[in-house]
């Protein structure tokens, strides 16, 4: 039983030591908001909008962030954006970034049925893992609701052309004709969901 409480204490502790500090993801994330903390800010060649990220899912960013660092996702800034962070570094950015407020307000729900039988029937698989309205309820599968458009049309061209490699999104990407990829990011984009970060966030101590 002494052992049992013992071994509990350490996991505990543990647990502690690990824990996501979005305080001190704050401080962290002040050069990311350099582009993310910048409503209009776009991507130049292609151009499209940097992400949102207010609201992301942590388990995600983190994932997304080790993407980049381990050259699963190929895009250059953000390689080098991730290049020195630890991972205790990747937590509390992604805690920070999770913590800030969705953008709940003037977005219109549009209903499924206001889609194209064809999309419909497609539509059903992707809700599975990003929930009805994109707002996925596992922490694993990004937010994709009110999402910047041309980034979400951007991420599912870059699936299809390889430039990202994740196991699972492969997996779905060859359902989709260039039609479906554009009615899915115009889709998800329009709900409520993911917010911009505001510059006000930031740590300018
Ligand atoms: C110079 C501009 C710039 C800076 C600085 C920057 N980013 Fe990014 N970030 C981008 C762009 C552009 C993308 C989209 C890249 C792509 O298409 O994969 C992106 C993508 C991301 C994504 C993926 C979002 C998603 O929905 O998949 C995360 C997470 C992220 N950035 C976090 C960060 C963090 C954390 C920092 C600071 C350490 C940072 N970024 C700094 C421009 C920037
Ligand atoms: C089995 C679960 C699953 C299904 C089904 C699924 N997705 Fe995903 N989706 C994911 C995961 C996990 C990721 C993150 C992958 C990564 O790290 O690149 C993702 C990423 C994405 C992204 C990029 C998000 C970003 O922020 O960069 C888009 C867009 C997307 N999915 C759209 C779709 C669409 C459209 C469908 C339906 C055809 C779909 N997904 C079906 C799990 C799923």
């Amino acid at each position: 039983m002494k052992y049992r409480l013992f071994t509990l204490a350490l996991a505990l502790l543990g647990a502690a030591a690990n824990a996501a500090d979005s305080e001190a993801g704050r401080h962290k994330a002040g050069a990311c908001l350099g582009c993310h903390g910048i409503p209009t800010y776009a991507n130049v060649y292609p151009s499209y909008h940097v992400p949102k990220l207010a609201g992301q899912h942590a388990a995600y960013i983190v994932a997304a962030l080790k993407g980049y660092q381990s050259g699963e996702r190929g895009h250059p800034t953000m390689q080098a954006q991730t290049h020195r962070l630890s991972e205790g570094d990747m937590a509390d950015i992604a805690a920070f970034f999770s913590s800030l407020p969705s953008d709940t307000a003037g977005k219109r729900q549009s209903p499924r049925a206001a889609l194209p039988q064809e999309q419909q029937q497609k539509l059903q698989v992707c809700v599975s893992c990003h929930g009805e309205d994109g707002n996925s309820p596992l922490p694993e599968n990004p937010r994709i609701a009110g999402q910047y458009r041309d980034y979400l049309h951007r991420a599912l061209l870059d699936y299809k052309e390889g430039r990202r490699k994740n196991a699972v999104m492969l997996g779905m990407i060859g359902l989709l004709d260039d039609r479906d990829m554009e009615v899915f990011a115009a889709w998800f984009s329009s709900h409520k969901g993911l917010g911009v970060v505001n510059i006000g966030d930031a740590d300018d101590r």
